[in-house]
Parts: C-alpha cells; sequence; structure tokens
C-alpha cells in the first residue's frame, strides 16, 4: 500500500475538449487557459506542495493528450477548461472543530464497486417493519459514535456542511470563493457517492449488507407527506428542527418560502387525485422529469470555478432547483436560526438550509428519491448523462465503512446496479402522464393582445415579490432552419429560454416563475399545471458569503420547445411575451431574457 501520500488526494476534474455545456449566456470571450481543480472530500491532512505535485502530473497527462481544444471550443464560454493547477486548490477552512473532515493516516483508494447483495431501496412510506427497525438500530449506533469518527452521524452531516457552507475553497483566479457541490452538475453524482458510503456504513454498524434506505417517495400522492417513520420523537429518525405547520400536511413542490401556500392536512385515507395540491405536485414533477431532455437542463450546469466577477459555481438543473429545494424549503422549520460560515443568522434549520440539512434523518430519505429520479430519468426515460470527460473525471474522497478515505470518480456512479443497489417502485409514475394544459384558452389572441401594450421594462431588473413583469415581443428564431443549418449534433436542436445574469444573496433563498405569452394581470395564476409556465428559478440558502450583501450572479437556461407547442406558437410567430413572476424578494436579473436555438 502506498505510503500517506498526498498525491492520492488530489481530486482533479481533468480537462476535456468538449464544446461547453452552454454555447453562448456569457459574453464573448476566448478561452485559452486551461485548468484543472482539486477538490477533496473527508480527506487526511496533507502537505500542499505533495497535492501540488501529484494534481499537476494528472492534469499535464490528461491535458497533453487533448490537444485541439481552442479550436472545437466555443469562443464564447468564458468558464476555462483544463487550466493547469495553481497553488489555489480546494482546502477546507475549519472554524474549531466542525466541520472539516477529521484528518486519515492512511492514503485514499480508489473505489471499487461493492460485491455483496443487490440492497433494495423502499418508499418509507410503504417500508416493512423490519427494514425500519434496521435503519432505527443503525442510525442508533451511528449517533451513539464519538463526532472525531467519521462513521458517525455528526462526521457525515458535516461532510454535507463542508461542502455547501463555504468551508472547501477554491482559488478560482488567485481569488477564494466557497466551492459548493450544489448548482452545478457536481450535484446529482456528489450526492449520490454521499449516499452511497452513508448506507454502506449503515448496513456495517449492524453487520447487515442487505441494509438499503428507505426513500421518500415524494413523487408518488401517497408519498405526499412527511413519512411517518421519521415522526417519532422517541426514535434516532427524528429532527425537532421541522416546520410544525406541515408535519401533517400535504407536500407543496412548488412552494418558494415557508408559510406562502395554505396548510391542507393530509389524509392518508384519501383519494389523492383529486387535491390541488396534489396535482400541482405531479406537474411540477412532470416539468422537471419530462420537459427537461438533456443533461444540461436536468442535471446542472458544468461547474465553473473562475466566472468573472461575481458569477460563481454554475447552475442547477430541474433535478435540483425544483421538487428537491422545495422540500427542503417546506420541511425546514421557520422558527429555528442558526449561524453559517458566514457569520449571519439563517432560519429554516434543519432542512431548509443547506449547512444545517443533512443534521436531519430525514434528508438522507428525501435525496434518496431525488437520486431516484435521476435513476429513471437515466434509465426508464431513456435520457443521457453528459459525456463529458470534465464530468465523468470529477472525483470527491469518502470515509467508507472500515473507515478508510476513498476516492471515486462520477463515472463511478453513473449506474445504481453497479453500486449495488436497486429501487423498489411500488407507485403507478403518476408523474409521467401529468402535462401541463393551457391556461388560456384562446392562445393567440391573449398573445397578441398582451403584446401590443407593454413597453420593455429597464435591466438589471430588481424583482419585487408580487410583483409581475413581462418582457414583450422576446424574438423568437426559427428552430427548423436553425436546425437544419447546425447538423453534426448527436441530439437534435432545441429552443430555450436563456438569462444571462440572475443576480441573488447566496445566504438567502429564493424564486421566480417564468410564464409564456400571459398577460401580466393573469400570470400569477399560472402555474405548472399550465403550458404556459416555462419554469422557475430556485435558490436554497447557502452560506460561503464574504460578507453580508454579497451577491452571486448565474446564468440561467429553460428549454422552451413543448411550452411553445403546447401553447400553439407556431414557426410563423417570430416573438412571444416572458412573464416573470417573482415569488420572493430580493433576486435581481441582469439583462433581458433572450431565445436562443442550442444545437446540442
Ligand atoms: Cu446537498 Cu438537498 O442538498
Amino acid at each position: 500500500m502506498a505510503t500517506p501520500s498526498a498525491k492520492t488526494n488530489g481530486l482533479p476534474l481533468v480537462a476535456s475538449p468538449r464544446p461547453p455545456a452552454y454555447p453562448s449566456m456569457l459574453p464573448k470571450k476566448p478561452t485559452q487557459r486551461r485548468r484543472s481543480l482539486s477538490c477533496r472530500a473527508a480527506a487526511p491532512r496533507f502537505d500542499r506542495r505533495d497535492v501540488l505535485a501529484g494534481l499537476t502530473g494528472v492534469a499535464a497527462g490528461g491535458l497533453a493528450t487533448r490537444p485541439g481544444l481552442a479550436a472545437t471550443e466555443d469562443a464564447s464560454d468564458v468558464c476555462p477548461r483544463g487550466e493547469k493547477v495553481t497553488d489555489t486548490l480546494l482546502t477546507c477552512q475549519k472554524t474549531g472543530q466542525k466541520p472539516c473532515p477529521p484528518t486519515s493516516p492512511v492514503a485514499a483508494v480508489d473505489f471499487t464497486p461493492p460485491t455483496g447483495p443487490t440492497r433494495l431501496r423502499q418508499p418509507a412510506h410503504l417500508a416493512d417493519p423490519e427494514t425500519v427497525e434496521k435503519y432505527r438500530r443503525a442510525l442508533a449506533k451511528m449517533k451513539a459514535l464519538p463526532a472525531s469518527d467519521p462513521r458517525s452521524f455528526a462526521a457525515q452531516a458535516a461532510i454535507h456542511e463542508a461542502y455547501c457552507d463555504g468551508h472547501y475553497r477554491y482559488g478560482g483566479g488567485g481569488g477564494d470563493a466557497p466551492f459548493d457541490v450544489h448548482f452545478s452538475w457536481v450535484f446529482a453524482p456528489w450526492h449520490r457517492m454521499y449516499l452511497y458510503f452513508y448506507e454502506r456504513i449503515l448496513g456495517d454498524l449492524i453487520g447487515d449488507d442487505t441494509f438499503a434506505l428507505p426513500y421518500w417517495n415524494w413523487d408518488a400522492p401517497a408519498g405526499m407527506a412527511l413519512p411517518d417513520i421519521f415522526k417519532d420523537a422517541g426514535s434516532p429518525l427524528y429532527d425537532a428542527k421541522r416546520n410544525p405547520a406541515n408535519l401533517g400536511a400535504y407536500l407543496n413542490l412548488h412552494i418558494a418560502k415557508a408559510g406562502d401556500t395554505t396548510v391542507i392536512p393530509f389524509d392518508p385515507q384519501a383519494a389523492h387525485l383529486n387535491n390541488q395540491v396534489v396535482q400541482n405536485n405531479l406537474a411540477t414533477l412532470y416539468v422537471q422529469m419530462m420537459r427537461n431532455k438533456k443533461a444540461q437542463d436536468f442535471l446542472g450546469g458544468k461547474f465553473c470555478s473562475s466566472y468573472p466577477g461575481t458569477r460563481s459555481s454554475g447552475t442547477s438543473g430541474s433535478l435540483e432547483s425544483m421538487a428537491h429545494t422545495s422540500v427542503h424549503v417546506w420541511t425546514g422549520d421557520p422558527g429555528s436560526s442558526t449561524t453559517g460560515h458566514d457569520g449571519q443568522k439563517h432560519s429554516l434549520a434543519d432542512m431548509g438550509f443547506l449547512a444545517t440539512a443533512a443534521r436531519d434523518p430525514v434528508f438522507y430519505s428525501h435525496h434518496a428519491n431525488v437520486d431516484r429520479m435521476w435513476h429513471l430519468w437515466s434509465t426508464k426515460l431513456g435520457r443521457r448523462n453528459f459525456d463529458d470527460p470534465e464530468w465523468l473525471d470529477t472525483s470527491f474522497v469518502f470515509y467508507d465503512e472500515r473507515p478508510r478515505p476513498v476516492r471515486i470518480r462520477v463515472r463511478d456512479v453513473l449506474d445504481a446496479a453497479a453500486l449495488g443497489y436497486s429501487y423498489d417502485e411500488r407507485e403507478p409514475l403518476r408523474w409521467m402522464g401529468a402535462r401541463p394544459a393551457p391556461l388560456l384558452a384562446n392562445k393567440g389572441a391573449a398573445a397578441a393582445r398582451s403584446t401590443m401594450r407593454r413597453a420593455v421594462p429597464a435591466f438589471p431588473l430588481a424583482l419585487t415579490e408580487g410583483q409581475v413583469v413581462e418582457v414583450p415581443s422576446v424574438a423568437k428564431p426559427r428552430r427548423a432552419q436553425k436546425a437544419a443549418a447546425g447538423g453534426g449534433g448527436k441530439q437534435p436542436a432545441d429552443t430555450i429560454l436563456v438569462f444571462d445574469g440572475v443576480e441573488f444573496e447566496p445566504g438567502k433563498g429564493g424564486k421566480f416563475d417564468v410564464v409564456i405569452n400571459v398577460p401580466p394581470e393573469q400570470a400569477a395564476g399560472a402555474g405548472p399545471r399550465h403550458s404556459e409556465y416555462a419554469g422557475s428559478f430556485a435558490t436554497l440558502p447557502r452560506g460561503g458569503s464574504k460578507k453580508p450583501g454579497e451577491t452571486v450572479v448565474v446564468p440561467f437556461v429553460l428549454p422552451l420547445d413543448e411550452v411553445l407547442a403546447d401553447i400553439g406558437v407556431g414557426d410563423e410567430d417570430g416573438a412571444v411575451n416572458v412573464v416573470i413572476v417573482p415569488r420572493t424578494p430580493g433576486i435581481k436579473i441582469i439583462s433581458p431574457p433572450r431565445i436562443e436555438i442550442r444545437e446540442r
């Protein structure tokens, strides 16, 4: 076995000559620099020079064989690829004992797939008593371990905290910015890895390698409430910091902030399908799962360590920004208060603030369902993951059940079966058929009426909650022509709505909806159940700001083809009205949205 060399702790993102995730959302600027980014999770303390040596070697080896980057790269992408590693890598900033991972005397080993029996993850609301009992027992043991043990519940929760509250820093462009496993294409694979090790540790603690996490089946009507197994105050699965108003209520997958909707008591015996909240939830899932067909729309944009100015990390896919974010916001306790790494007070602990979310055991069952959504999207729905080596070779280090640090790559976690688990599908996937229907009966007339009378608002545009803004006559390129001219791409071209920059304070959550061709006075009534609803920008509060009031700017893209088809906008229509419905205060939109044809 290797000596405890820090070399094995380097976790490079290796660059590739593939085109950027989003072709033209950022200002034109040639990209010549190459970058590799190192990240480490739950990794031992290391000698920085060794890390640099190790990483530089990997990066150079990975890149030297990939010439032609500049030739194939879209010049408008400002996110550099494969830039040479500098001493500004990821480091975990420790405050007190938390939440950076404990050090290890041994070097990280490469991940090898498990060989034991398949672990079958059951819906939490239908889980058999034996499984629930196992989880209680395992979690009690995990909680009894000292925090210094990387397998302890405290240490497990701290991993998530370190990765989303600004403890891990990277130095892109010589700066010192928070690294985050949310808001980019890192989201889905990182959380799959995290759950994998959490589940394996629990199984090991009770000596049962069939142990599998129950999943919160919130995409099925009968699962649209906090599962009962988490409610017993005497159980290790319990957490006191949850919104008391929602404990017995229907879950709302389109929530913007605590208390913004009427609470409807959940009745397990009810015929849920007649319920408006349930219908809204199913439509939200339809949009998240069925309309977001491409990897960048579903999984999120490329992680970028050096967006210029205040740009940070990337953009969320629908997997993260829709149902996932709502469940966090819905579960967290608005009456709670916790201090983030930024020194600011945050509410909505535990689940509604990223730094504290993983302290609630329901987090892992929630994320098991997020993971299942990704699994269904890539298997049942037949969608394609990224094939970009920069994504596939992204890797992190986690402690396994021994405990020993293990390096695992995105390409290791693309298939649940290869990781030894599967999902017990017990409920029908009703959201697959929940395609939205138009709000407005006479679509064409409504559009024309709306186009005639409004002035273009001024940008940057600061959104005020409840104040709808219409951007009239946004030019719509012709899809068919552009697609024919483009050619070459493996996937069909599609029409996308692009917001170059959405600016917000990372410590505060925020949301706005986007609807198409609805008169502003009716727009607030358009939601996921309506074809005119194009999607939402949504973000959970995260830490890591250096100073209060500091903002980040991220791009935001929505696929538009199905919306346009369903509301009767055809090739002959040269423009649509884009209506922005702010659901929270505090968001600024930098420049007017535009419609593009994306070739990939
Ligand atoms: Cu890492 Cu649901 O968040």
